[in-house]
């Protein structure tokens, strides 16, 4: 039996986040849930009565990750936390958990975790507490509503799942089929949040591009009419949504990019590969061709918009040629940021098995040679912002006293010396000098361009 140290019901809470923005957010709405119920937050796991343990199951290394943080909550007395292991890794192991971890207390999948609080109970009675079910019941019309947040930004699930099943992903796993949530629940929470202070929300889904739904007059809107929509809203300032995908790019949401101001000019547009070859076995249904196509519209209607995008580096079978043709494509784009990873294997998806899986010291080499390309792109975007005047959000405290930190349309982070009586407030800066992975600026007589 895998019954933890404390006989009582745990009275504190700590939730760490190991995932994607849409698993830092279900964190947030565990958190939140928590609270509902009278639990209070604890800043350190080890301090708290509950732990839960938001896990992402992506990449392998995400993964064993878990399990070493699992083996660190004993304390120096021998006792633990009560532990619910969440998210993804908890979708795809479920009860496979708690034999390689035995005290494990709880399992929650991403779809299960409003009925958390029962499965606390459960657990607390010496009871099997394991739930990875994907109801048909949405699992937002039981959570409590958003409450003030910390933070003048924050993020809002409007899209669950996905229904690409591209050959080397577990998401269409752990997260299940596409579902969007409906345009009056999104509004709602969006003006909850707003309520509740904040200024930019970003809207997420695993292709939140894909979102569909009815508005108030009964007609079919895509996501661009729910950013017109959002953008209506008083109080809001920003808008921004990831990640997307090149298939479900409309016409209209390109448009709404040259024409809703409160649409941040920011676009995180993965297309993992240069190669067509690649894309193909990749099961991504789009060609470079076609991803080059919606780059030069995007830039038609906003010119200064900052591109992202993700890179997988040895996808089995990649060729240096194929990698190379990544480079090319890097080149023809140039990104304002990306993410980029050595292809892992994920059990259970196509790619695992397929032949020629390449060595790790080719995907190394590989890796090296594309994040450099990307720093140095990075680099240059930032150092193209010297001398504007620009707003910024100001989100937190920096590390240095009279520190804030916020952050330019562009997405990128500002240092600036603002009274602290500032944060969560949108200033104009004049950049003074860029970094590698941020902006130096000071508070700005001249309004922004
Ligand atoms: N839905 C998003 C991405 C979700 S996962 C999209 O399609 O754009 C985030 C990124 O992780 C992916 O874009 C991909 O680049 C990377 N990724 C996913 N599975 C991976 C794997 N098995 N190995 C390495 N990287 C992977
Ligand atoms: Fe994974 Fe592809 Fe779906 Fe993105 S679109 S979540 S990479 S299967
Ligand atoms: Fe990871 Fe699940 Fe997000 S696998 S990337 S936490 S959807």
């Amino acid at each position: 039996m895998n019954h933890n140290d404390t006989d009582r019901a745990p009275s504190t809470f700590h939730v760490k986040s190991f995932g994607c923005q849409m698993n830092v957010y279900d964190g947030e709405r565990m958190a939140e849930m928590l609270g509902a119920r009278g639990m209070t937050p604890a800043a350190d796991g080890r301090d708290a009565d509950l732990v839960v343990l938001n896990t992402c199951h992506i990449r392998e290394k995400a993964v064993e990750k878990v399990y070493s943080d699992i083996g660190r909550m004993t304390r120096e007395d021998g006792s633990r936390p009560m532990i619910a292991v969440a998210g993804c890794v908890a979708q795809a192991e479920g009860s496979e958990i708690q034999r390689r971890a035995r005290n494990v207390d709880i399992v929650v999948g991403p779809q299960a975790y409003h009925r958390l609080p029962d499965l606390i109970d459960r657990a607390g009675r010496g009871e099997v507490a394991v739930d990875t079910d994907m109801p048909a019941a949405s699992k937002f019309g039981a959570l409590p509503a958003r409450t003030k947040q910390s933070r003048p930004s924050a993020f809002l699930t409007i899209m669950e799942g996905c229904d690409k099943f591209c050959t080397y992903c577990v998401v269409p796993y752990t997260r299940g089929a596409e579902i969007s949530r409906s345009w009056s629940a999104i509004l709602d929470e969006a003006k909850a949040l707003i309520d509740g202070g904040v200024k930019e929300i970003t809207l997420l889904g695993q292709n939140v591009n894909a979102w569909l739904g009815i508005d108030g007059r009964g007609r079919a809107q895509g996501m661009d009419g729910l950013v017109r929509a959002l953008a209506d809203i008083a109080g809001l300032e920003r808008i921004r949504y990831t990640t997307s995908h090149p298939n479900d790019m409309s016409d209209g949401l390109i448009d709404a990019h040259g024409e809703v101001e409160k649409l941040m000019p920011f676009l995180h547009l993965p297309v993992q590969s240069g190669n067509d070859r690649i894309l193909k076995a990749m099961n991504r249904s789009h060609t470079v061709g076609d991803y080059l196509k919606i780059i030069d519209r995007v830039r038609a209607v906003r010119p200064d918009i900052a591109l992202s995008g993700d890179f997988i580096v040895g996808f089995p079978g990649e060729t240096d040629a194929e990698f190379e043709d990544t480079l090319r494509i890097v080149e023809q784009v140039r990104y304002a940021q990306c993410y980029s990873f050595k292809y892992s294997p994920r059990p259970g998806t196509p790619a695992a098995t397929m032949d020629h899986q390449i060595p790790a010291a080719v995907m190394d080499e590989r890796l090296a040679r594309l994040q450099e390309l990307l720093n140095n792109q990075q680099a240059a975007f930032n150092t193209a912002t010297v001398g504007k005047t620009t707003d910024i959000l100001l989100e937190r405290r920096g590390r240095h006293a009279g520190q804030l930190i916020g952050k330019t349309p562009w997405l990128q982070s500002v240092h600036v010396t603002a009274p602290e009586l500032a944060l969560g407030d949108m200033v104009a800066v004049d950049i003074i000098s860029a970094g590698p992975n941020s902006l130096a600026g000071q508070l700005s007589r001249r309004k922004a361009a």
